[in-house]
């Protein structure tokens, strides 16, 4: 198929500031780290970042002061600032969409208006935030008990993507905070196991479904929710007026909310301003609250919210979002670094890679500019992660040893809520070695003596030292946490949603739209209803044409 004639954009990487990082790649590009904290024994001091509990330490990176100040000046030359003060003044930044971006909105504790076409959206946000208290509290307490007077022991979010992941992970980040007695459990697939197999672990009597979808009509979701409704009025021997106990909603479309036959009046709103997978914040986040009470979820909103002055506020040169931001550019464009990985060093945070998926790939994954053009760089990276030490034993040997360069964030609070034995220490102890030995590496000399030393012969120590060298120089972020409480985890995701609003601003891109989902869900539709037609299917490529047959043999 042709290629549809666009002009390539050209304004990025004809902006001096880019043309002078490219000069400047060539000369740092074969920098050792080794090298730079050898000469430079305050390098930690110089390039760490510390924010209320949280210290970024962005000094194992390849880069130096003017690798910052040429950062600082595409971000210039590119109106990161004015760009900044766009999204929190309620602009239509999301322009394919003609749609305000929010989210930031939702956590403004300090309730100073913030208006949206002309209007103050706080009370609206400040409403459903009343709603979701005596929500959640009546259920927390009991007071809230399904149709045959039993206390709700299970809650089941059923929703995907922004609806599922957000509280997905951050209510398996703050387990520790859970009501006893209460249970969570997130259905988001559309195969049947997921729904069967939480169906099967529930009493229809005590179970609360939580219908989470922006728009109602998410297929996944929809076809979760309805079996899920009939579940639990043939299982439970309930009618119709049982259900109010059993299902409320959160969503924008109380039509078709009203239409699947929830009482609108356990329907939790929202706003077209809220972008799913931002969407944590805002009644998204109700199985957040009845799991860790609305005092801990408002402490999530105040963590996200002093991130949002941070990032709004703080100079360059101290700001988290935007260092993370920037360096990741140089990676990205000029290291030509086409994944970045995410490690946690904590269990409850194992979650948080499969988040940050949605939130970057699914916010910068993009080809066109704003205004349409094709872009002539590359865009957002491949995100992935596992928590440490897992990741350790399976894929850190491609990180130390092979042939990609993949920066990385590692992320460890110092202080467990599971403090046995030496398990913390152990953990701590890994997160940082790991971060040191991607920096240093082992050379070919080291790694002969160390054999040496261990007693091995000349001949094979000669054989076996070269496959023991580690280049090092692999770039590292390590986020230091004070301890994981809903405040921290609030700013650390804030940080995150902030780092790829400054990416999407470097690379023109419309971070808040997800046009590249659609194509696929319209061909399902057309495949689904072809599965139900007599006949042999004729109307795709020879090779989806066959895989439809053959499915159609076999059902
Ligand atoms: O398919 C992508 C997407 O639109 C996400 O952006 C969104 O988070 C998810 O689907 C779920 O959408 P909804 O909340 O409307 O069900």
């Amino acid at each position: 198929m042709a290629e549809a004639k666009r002009d390539p954009v050209s304004s990025l990487s004809a902006l001096p500031a880019w043309q002078e990082l490219a000069n400047h790649y060539t000369q740092i590009k074969d920098l050792h780290m080794r090298d730079l904290f050898n000469s430079e024994p305050a390098r930690f001091d110089n390039f760490s970042i510390h924010f209320n509990d949280i210290l970024l330490d962005y000094s194992k990176n390849r880069i130096t002061e003017e690798t910052l100040q040429l950062l600082f000046k595409l971000a210039r030359e590119s109106n990161l600032a004015d760009w900044t003060q766009r999204l929190f003044s309620g602009e239509h930044i999301n322009n394919t969409e003609n749609r305000a971006v929010l989210h930031t909105a939702l956590r403004n504790r300090s309730n100073k208006p913030v208006m949206v076409d002309g209007k103050d959206v706080m009370p609206e946000i400040n409403q459903v935030l009343k709603q979701m208290a005596r929500f959640s509290e009546s259920v927390r307490s009991g007071e809230f008990r399904g149709y045959s007077g039993k206390r709700i022991t299970d809650i089941v979010n059923i929703g995907i993507g922004g609806s599922d992941l957000g509280p997905y992970m951050v209510t398996s980040a703050l387990q520790s905070y859970w009501q006893d007695g209460l249970r969570a459990h997130f259905v988001s697939n559309v195969d049947g196991t997921d729904i069967s197999e939480t169906l099967d672990a529930i009493d229809p009597e005590t179970s609360l479904f939580i219908i989470a979808s922006k728009t109602f009509t998410t297929k996944e979701t929809m076809a979760n929710a309805h079996t899920s409704r009939e579940w639990f009025l043939q299982q439970g021997n309930a009618s119709a007026e049982d259900v109010k106990h059993h299902f409320v909603a959160v969503s924008t479309n109380a039509q078709a909310v009203a239409d699947f036959g929830i009482d609108t009046d356990n329907m939790f709103g929202f706003w077209d301003w809220v972008g799913g997978r931002y969407s944590l914040w805002s009644a998204i986040g109700l199985s957040i609250a009845l799991c860790i009470g609305m005092r801990g979820f408002e402490e999530l909103l105040q963590g996200a919210h002093e991130m949002d002055i941070h990032f709004a506020t703080a100079d360059w040169s101290e700001n988290i979002p935007v260092i993370l931001g920037l360096i990741g550019i140089l990676y990205r464009n000029f290291f030509n670094a086409s994944n970045h990985a995410i490690l946690p060093y904590d269990h409850y945070l194992r979650l948080l890679p499969l988040y940050l998926q949605q939130a970057d790939m699914e916010s910068n994954g993009k080809r066109i500019t704003r205004s349409g053009k094709l872009v002539d760089y590359k865009t957002g990276p491949i995100i992935w992660g596992a928590p440490g030490t897992n990741g350790q034993h399976a894929f850190f040997q491609l990180i130390h040893q092979g042939t990609e360069l993949i920066p990385a964030d590692f992320i460890l609070p110092v202080h467990t809520h599971n403090p046995v034995g030496r398990h913390h220490s152990v953990l701590a102890a890994n997160c940082l070695a790991q971060t040191e030995a991607l920096m240093r590496g082992q050379t070919l000399e080291e790694a002969m003596q160390a054999l040496k030393q261990q007693g091995m012969d000349d001949d094979a120590a000669e054989q076996l030292h070269y496959h023991k060298e580690f280049p090092g120089n692999q770039p590292t972020n390590t986020l230091l946490i004070g301890q994981l409480t809903p405040r921290t985890l609030g700013s650390l995701i804030a940080m995150y949603e902030h780092k790829i609003f400054v990416q999407g601003i470097i690379w023109r891109v419309n971070s808040f739209d997800q046009w590249g989902v659609e194509l696929g869900k319209q061909l399902a539709d057309v495949i689904e209803s072809e599965f139900d037609s007599p006949g042999p299917c004729t109307g795709h490529d020879s090779s989806t044409n066959g895989l439809v047959d053959y499915c159609k043999r076999l059902l």
